[in-house]
């Protein structure tokens, strides 16, 4: 498998990730991997079964008995858990309140990264998270690491909130983002930190198609190099 191509896109909470990874991997006919929606899945898992999110042990167990898929479906992907669909479900602010504290532990973030390898393995990918270029997918020909300030991040979120009818106060918010940032970036384990060897990007003031494109330009140079 010489000729696979893997794009790792790391970075804090609304930066981007996933919306220029999507649109990156559809331009390239690579396989796109929210690996942010695996670790939702089983946080969605484990406040649905009302699990002691404390205990690390009882969530690794409870991820060896849970399939996790990600679909790809037109322009979207689709996030399945024991064959129900999430993909909105593990949006809602319980879940992305509680999924940092789920991703802390070691044997968690163990079988997540098995799982997200082997899904690297037969086909050229763009992977997004946290700890893809530093961690999983050491060897990504293009590591990308996206920022933008928490204004525009919270912004962002408040955009997104608006379109489904809901106005959440921009405090709340701003608040939320930084609190799982600090979490990312302080935990023991593959902390959230930018590869040595990652390309940062700042895209405060960038469109997603700017974003896009220089993301592009990175992959166009690395296979012709
Ligand atoms: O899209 P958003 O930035 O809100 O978050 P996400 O990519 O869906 O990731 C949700 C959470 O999962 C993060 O805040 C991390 O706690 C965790 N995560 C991680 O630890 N490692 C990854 N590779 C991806 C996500
Ligand atoms: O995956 P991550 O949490 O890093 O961010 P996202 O969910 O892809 O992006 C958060 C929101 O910011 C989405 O609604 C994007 O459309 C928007 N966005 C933007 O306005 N400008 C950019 N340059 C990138 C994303």
């Amino acid at each position: 498998m010489e000729n696979l191509f893997q794009v790792a896109i790391d970075g804090p909470a609304a930066a981007g990730k996933s919306t220029v990874a999507k649109i990156t991997a559809k331009t390239l006919g690579f396989v796109y991997i929210d690996t942010g929606a695996m670790y939702r899945s089983l946080t969605y898992k484990a406040l649905k079964q009302k699990k002691d999110l404390n205990d690390a042990r009882q969530l690794k167990k409870l991820l060896n008995q849970t399939e996790i898929k990600l679909v790809q479906e037109g322009s979207g992907q689709k996030v399945y858990v024991d064959g129900e669909d999430v993909t909105e479900r593990i949006r809602y602010p319980d879940v992305s309140e509680h999924v940092s504290l789920v991703s802390s532990f070691e044997d968690v973030r163990t079988e997540m990264v098995n799982r997200q390898r082997k899904l690297a393995e037969s086909c050229s990918v763009v992977m997004d998270g946290r700890d893809i270029g530093t961690h999983v997918l050491p060897d990504a020909q293009v590591k990308i690491f996206l920022i933008a300030s928490v204004d525009e991040r919270a912004v962002r979120r408040y955009r997104e909130e608006e379109l489904k009818g809901r106005h959440p106060s921009m405090e709340s918010l701003r608040e939320a983002i930084a609190l799982r940032d600090k979490k990312d970036m302080e935990r023991e384990v593959s902390p959230l930190v930018k590869a040595d060897d990652a390309i940062a990007l700042d895209t405060t003031s960038l469109t997603i198609d700017e974003v896009v494109e220089q993301i592009l330009h990175f992959v166009k140079e690395k296979q012709h190099s």
